[in-house]
């Protein structure tokens, strides 16, 4: 196992302990379970579909920011948008956590290429404080994700402020997939986990 491996491992193990929504009516609070994301990346890795070095990847509801954090070693910027201040302020108290997780363990530290906002993904001046922060636009993502939230409002979003090629990696279907205008599902059941499936902008 490489020192990346081991590193995405313990993160997985860290927030396996702190899952979010499984019980009681938090539904919209669901986490994303990283082991189930971990496999889904080695497909987008074996595929060429991320890359360290260019590959830009945004969560359009965020959470307390552990898939960010969890992308972070693996493409060159990690960026999430989270609407809820309570939860946005979440991020910092799990990063300091996590931080010193690894510390203890010995292994590789979080990455610089973090960036969250607090925001309305859908908002012109949550994009317009994203390209403060980043300098980066929305047509320069090259991954959009997002846990089923809002995820048809998502789609046309990217469909209308994303490149063409731009990839929406959607978590959280089980059964029938929907199709989305614009968009080409190019995966089902990304990682066969059952749980992700991705699809593709189409040229508009
Ligand atoms: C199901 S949770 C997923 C959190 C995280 N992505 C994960 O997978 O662990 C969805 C999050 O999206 C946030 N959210 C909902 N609508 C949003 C919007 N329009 N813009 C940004 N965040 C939003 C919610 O507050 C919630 O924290």
């Amino acid at each position: 196992m490489t020192e990346v491996e081991k590193t995405l491992l313990a993160i997985s193990e860290f927030f396996d302990n702190l899952k979010v929504g499984y019980t009681g009516h938090s539904g919209y609070r669901k986490t994303t379970d990283l082991y189930v994301l971990a496999e889904a990346c080695k497909e987008l890795i074996e595929r060429d579909l991320i890359n360290p070095n260019r590959t830009v990847f945004l969560d359009l509801g965020a959470g307390d920011g552990r898939v960010n954090l969890f992308m972070s070693y693996l493409v060159r910027y990690s960026i999430g948008i989270e609407l809820e201040e309570f939860i946005f302020e979440e991020y910092f108290i799990r990063r300091n956590e996590l931080e010193k997780y690894l510390i203890d363990k010995n292994l590789i530290p979080l990455p610089e290429n973090i960036f969250i906002l607090n925001g309305n993904s859908l908002s012109p001046q949550t994009h317009e404080e994203l390209f403060r922060k980043t300098a980066l636009t929305l047509k320069e993502v090259d991954i959009f994700y997002t846990y089923i939230t809002l995820h048809d409002a998502f789609a046309d979003l990217i469909y209308k402020e994303g490149k063409e090629g731009a990839l929406y990696m959607v978590y959280g279907f089980n059964s029938v997939l929907p199709r989305y205008e614009g968009f080409r599902l190019i995966e089902a059941n990304l990682g066969l986990k059952g749980l992700i499936a991705l699809y593709r902008k189409e040229a508009s």
